[in-house]
C-alpha cells in the first residue's frame, strides 16, 4: 500500500482487543490505513471484529494494546466530544432517538456542541435536502417513517457537524433489498458532494464491493486476509477464504467495476457511406463480412447488409439499419455486455459525444477481464 503520510485519515498500528474472560482476541494485531476522501468498506463473517474495530476508531472501545490515530492525531489523547466532532457514526440498526423528532434528531450533534438555535436550524434545512428527506418529515417521530428515511435521517444526524469522518454500521441491514440499492446508490452521489472519508462495515460482500473505494476483508479474530481495490481482490484472491468470500460470478462482479473506456476496442469494418458499392462489397467479401458498419466522417450513421450494398451505387444507398447496442467509454463493462448479446450484430458501438470510437465484442470483454487474473 502507498498512501502518502498526509493522505492517511485513520491509521490503525497494531491494535488490539481483548474483552474481559474472551479467549481470543476480538482483533488481533491489526495494522490498517484508511485514505482520506476515500470510501472503505469492511466486510467479512459475522463476530470478526468489524465493529469492535470501528468503535475502537471513535473510542467508544478501548483498545488493549497498540495506537490510532485520526487525522494525524492520537485519539487517546483526545477528548472524546472533541474526537466525535470529527467522526460521525451511524450505528447499527440506524439508532435514532424515538421521542425526539426527526428536526432533533439531526440537530442532536450541533446542538451538544453548542450551535446556536438558527445556526442549527439551516444546518437540518441543508442537510434534508442534501440525503433527499421531505422537510415535512422534520416534526414526524422516527416510527413514522419507513425504513428507508429513517436511515437516510441517521446519515444526515451523522453528517450534521460536517465531520471529516463518517463512520457506518451495516448501515443497510434493516431495509429490503431495493431501498438497500437506492440508499447505496444515494450514499455514492452524496459522496461525490461531499467527498468524506468513510468507514462502512457490512457482510454483503456485493454492498462492499460496489462501495467501496477499498475493500478491507476480516477473518474472525480481526485479522486482514486480505485489502486493496475492489478490482483486484476479484482479479487475484488472497488465499482460498478471501475466494470463497467473493463468491460466485467473480468475472462478472468484476465486469461490473470495469467500464468499456478499460477495454482495448475493435476498430470495427466501417466504410464511408460515398464509398461506391462495388468497394464496399470487395472489403465484405474479402473479410467475410455479411454486413458492414457506414460512417460520415466521425459519425456512425449504421450499418448495411451485403446483399443490400450489392444493389445499390454507393455504401450509404444501402438500408440503414441502427446499431441496438449504444455504449459511451463510462458504461459499465457488465450493461455493455447486456447489449451485445442481445443485439443482432454481437457488438456494442462505443460513441464519445456523436464521435464513433470503435466496437466492442463478447472477446474485447473477456480480453480486459482476463487480464491480471493469470
Ligand atoms: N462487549 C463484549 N464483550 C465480550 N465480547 C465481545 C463484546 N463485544 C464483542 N465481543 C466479541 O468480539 C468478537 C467481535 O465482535 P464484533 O461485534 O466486532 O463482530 P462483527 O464483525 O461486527 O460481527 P457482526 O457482523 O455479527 O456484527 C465477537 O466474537 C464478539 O462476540
Ligand atoms: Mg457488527
Amino acid at each position: 500500500m502507498s498512501i502518502t503520510e498526509g493522505d492517511v485519515a485513520i491509521r490503525l498500528r497494531g491494535v488490539e482487543k481483548r474483552f474481559a474472560g474472551a479467549t481470543q482476541p476480538a482483533v488481533t494485531s491489526l495494522d490498517l490505513e484508511i485514505p482520506r476522501g476515500q470510501i472503505v468498506t469492511f466486510v467479512g463473517p459475522s463476530g470478526c471484529g468489524k465493529t469492535t474495530t470501528l468503535k475502537m476508531i471513535n473510542r467508544l472501545i478501548e483498545p488493549t494494546a497498540g495506537s490510532i490515530e485520526v487525522l494525524g492525531r492520537n485519539v487517546g489523547s483526545m477528548k472524546k466530544p472533541e474526537l466525535r466532532r470529527q467522526i460521525g457514526y451511524v450505528i447499527q440498526q440506524i439508532g435514532l432517538f424515538p421521542h425526539r423528532t426527526i428536526a432533533a434528531n439531526i440537530a442532536t450533534v450541533p446542538k451538544l456542541v453548542g450551535w446556536d438555535k438558527r445556526r442549527v436550524a439551516e444546518r437540518v434545512d441543508e442537510l434534508v435536502e442534501l440525503v433527499g428527506l421531505d422537510r415535512e418529515m422534520l416534526q414526524r417521530y422516527p416510527s413514522e417513517l419507513s425504513g428507508g428515511q429513517q436511515q437516510r435521517v441517521g446519515v444526515a444526524r451523522a453528517l450534521a457537524a460536517d465531520p471529516p469522518i463518517l463512520l457506518m454500521d451495516e448501515p443497510y441491514s434493516a431495509v429490503d433489498p431495493i431501498v438497500r440499492g437506492r440508499l447505496q446508490d444515494e450514499l455514492l452521489a452524496l459522496q461525490r458532494r461531499v467527498n468524506k472519508t468513510i468507514v462502512v462495515v457490512t457482510h454483503d460482500i456485493d454492498e462492499a464491493i460496489k462501495l467501496g473505494d477499498r475493500v478491507v476483508l476480516f477473518e474472525v479474530g480481526g485479522v486482514v486476509a486480505q485489502q486493496g481495490p475492489p478490482g483486484d481482490l476479484l482479479a487475484a484472491p488472497a488465499s482460498p477464504f478471501v475466494e470463497e468470500f467473493l463468491g460466485r460470478e467473480r468475472g462478472l462482479k468484476r465486469l461490473s467495476l470495469l467500464t468499456v473506456a478499460d477495454a482495448d476496442l475493435t476498430t470495427g469494418w466501417t466504410v464511408e457511406a460515398a464509398t461506391p458499392s462495388s468497394e464496399a462489397v470487395e472489403v465484405m467479401r474479402a473479410n467475410g463480412l455479411e454486413w458492414i458498419a457506414v460512417r460520415d466522417d466521425n459519425r456512425l450513421l449504421g450499418w448495411v447488409w451485403l446483399d443490400d450494398v450489392a444493389a445499390v451505387t454507393r455504401a450509404g444507398d444501402a438500408p440503414l439499419h441502427e446499431f441496438r447496442a449504444h455504449v459511451t467509454p463510462s458504461t459499465p463493462l457488465r450493461e455493455a455486455l447486456d447489449g451485445i448479446v442481445t443485439s443482432q450484430t454481437r457488438v456494442a458501438v462505443v460513441i464519445d459525444e456523436g464521435r464513433y470510437l470503435g466496437m466492442l465484442t463478447i472477446a474485447d470483454i473477456s480480453e480486459s477481464v482476463g487480464r491480471g487474473t493469470g
